[in-house]
């Protein structure tokens, strides 16, 4: 797991998705509802849809493709027994966010043969 820093807190808006594209990953999203927050991959567990384009209300995330519903910040489907939201590790320390990213596997020169 590798440490990275995200944004500041005040950075992040409230109740819509902050999107934070990263190299060779799908992205995160985090979402803020007042003190606390959560961080998922960029993607909604059904059929993929990029969860920067859903919808927060009330605590309830909701992805646009097909309208299933994930309870933040658990990221628990509420809709079937499909698998949560893939949450993402967050730390805050003092005004800053970092996330615990895997690190991709590094390449093997012999891979290409
Ligand atoms: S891809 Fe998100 S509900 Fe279908």
């Amino acid at each position: 797991m590798k440490k990275r820093f995200l944004c500041t807190f005040q950075q992040l808006k409230e109740n819509s998705p902050n999107l934070f594209p990263i190299p060779q990953h799908p992205g995160v999203v985090v979402f803020k509802n007042g003190e606390e927050v959560a961080v998922y991959e960029n993607r909604c567990p059904h059929a993929g849809a990029p969860l920067d384009a859903a919808r927060f209300h009330k605590g309830v995330i909701t992805c646009l493709w097909h309208g299933w519903k994930f309870r933040f910040p658990s990221g628990i489907c509420m809709t079937d027994d499909t698998p949560a939201l893939r949450k993402i590790p967050v730390e805050i320390q003092e005004n800053y966010v970092f996330i615990m990213l895997e690190e991709a596997p590094e390449k093997h020169p012999d891979d290409d043969h």
